[in-house]
């Protein structure tokens, strides 16, 4: 049984969708395809793009395993502190491979696996709301950070810390540390305070970095089999490495979409037909987004180049965002993904038969109306000439969830070197990060808030209060 059937025909013109790409169109680019290809091989090869490598990380498993096996029955709660990259695939992961409900589950409906929660920002009533249900005694904190510095994830790790302490727990023992082996004070922490750590293996980005420790220690103590979502990785590595296009997915999604990105289609959708997938379209836009945004191109040219990601969900938003898809600007690719068959499925009762609006549900399953559905709205995309793409998966399952998540991480390589920009730097989250540090008085960076101070009084403010 295949682990995934990508279906382009509706970003082909050929198929009847008149906006899609022409037969001359794929041909005459082919040159660039074949640079593109270039690029990301001698990226791979440079050791540009790390993160390729990490299904073939077996020793991480090991040190994984050991924790977990040490840790599970302990405690009652297993906490994340990270952002960005440091959070958005632990989430995804637990959304996709764990029951929606999994933090409500006892813990013998759990199979003796901790609850699971990821706090990705410092808003205070969204970290104080934890706080309160959970018992410092029984928690695990894992403090995510790659740097070893972003602020969010260094208030939060403060915050945990002096909570752990007022209640006389040991912080040593509750805390595990995933942050580089060398740099930021993280480690300087762990070397000093003998912490508990594992290492975000050296020149893999965050937004690359869910199939390392970052994403790969929460997902088990969720009880997830990160054997086989590494296995699917590999399986998406070999799958992602063909050289020809026609059989690399990654490849021919990337160029299709960057010819049509030309063509004014700078948006990208993200639409799974399945609630476990609804988070997974969360950690696509950070990779999308953040990859591909970019002010330059390799050759210092201004270029400010991008597509930007919208993160939709099936049905639901067929009551929401559909009617833009369908009918808005022609701006849009919709990528669907689509699963075959579903974990459980329930039968719509038949009642009220003698109603035609409620008769045809009678014992037909919910997963097939669901598919149904999308087969309808691929159907009138189609015809209505808005380009669109499906990713077909027999189940949500760690190696399908593996597969994609590497699949769509390759295909940004792709589209990075399409774009002639580099898609692993994020200089322009720099300056927002600068002047919080300025703002915050941060040592070092007195000048910039003095700037800040002046420019805010020059500024002459609009604004409407009531
Ligand atoms: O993809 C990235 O590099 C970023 O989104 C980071 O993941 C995010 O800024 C968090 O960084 P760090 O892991 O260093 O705390």
């Amino acid at each position: 049984m295949s682990l995934l059937k990508y279906v382009y025909s509706n970003l082909l013109s050929e198929s009847g969708v008149s906006t899609g790409i022409s037969k001359k169109e794929f041909r005459d680019n082919h040159k660039l395809c074949n640079e593109a290809l270039k690029k990301v091989l001698s990226d791979r090869e440079k050791g540009v793009t790390k993160y390729r490598e990490l299904p073939y990380k077996k020793k991480c498993i090991k040190e994984i395993e050991a924790f977990t096996k040490k840790y599970k029955d302990r405690i009652e709660d297993f906490v994340v502190l990270g952002i960005g990259g440091s959070a958005l695939g632990n989430i995804t992961l637990q959304t996709a491979l764990n029951p929606l409900t999994y933090n409500s589950l006892n813990k013998k409906q759990r199979n003796g696996f901790p609850r699971i929660f990821i706090l990705d920002n410092v808003d205070p009533e969204f970290i104080k709301s934890y706080l309160l249900i959970l018992n410092p005694k029984k928690t695990m904190v894992n403090i995510i950070s790659k740097s070893g510095t972003t602020t969010e994830a260094m208030a939060n790790f403060l915050i945990f810390y002096k909570w752990l302490k007022e209640n006389k727990v040991n912080p040593k023992e509750h805390i595990i540390v995933t942050t580089d082996l060398v740099k930021g004070v993280l480690r300087k922490i762990v070397d000093k305070d003998g912490y508990l750590s594992l290492e975000v293996p050296d020149g893999v980005g965050g937004r690359f970095s869910v199939l390392s420790p970052v994403g790969l220690l929460s997902a088990a103590f969720g009880g997830i089999n990160i054997k086989r979502l590494l296995k699917g990785a590999e399986k998406a590595d070999i799958m992602c490495s063909k050289k020809n296009i026609n059989e690399n997915p990654a490849f021919m999604n990337a160029y299709l979409h960057y010819l049509l990105y030309k063509k004014g289609f700078d948006i990208t959708v993200l639409l799974p037909y399945a609630n476990a997938l609804s988070t997974l379209g969360d950690w696509f836009v950070q990779l999308w987004a953040e990859s591909l945004g970019k002010k330059f191109n390799l050759k210092g040219e201004m270029v400010n180049t991008g597509l930007t990601p919208i993160s939709a969900l099936g049905a639901t938003d067929q009551h929401s965002q559909i009617q833009l898809f369908n009918e808005g600007p022609f701006n849009k690719v919709i990528n669907f993904i689509r699963v075959k068959r579903f974990r459980t499925d329930i039968k719509i009762p038949a009642i009220y038969k003698e109603h035609d609006e409620l008769n045809y549900l009678g014992n037909r399953s919910i997963s097939e109306l669901l598919n149904k559905e999308y087969l309808g709205t691929m159907i009138a995309l189609t015809e209505n000439n808005r380009p669109n793409c499906t990713f077909e998966i027999p189940a949500i399952n760690e190696e399908t969830m593996g597969l994609l998540l590497y699949l769509f991480e390759v295909q940004t390589s792709f589209m990075g070197a399409f774009l002639n920009i580099d898609p692993y730097d994020q200089p322009g989250v720099e300056n927002g990060k600068l002047n919080t540090y300025a703002l915050m008085k941060r040592k070092g960076h007195e000048a910039r808030a003095t700037q800040i101070k002046d420019s805010l009084a020059k500024r002459k403010e609009h604004f409407i209060e009531y």
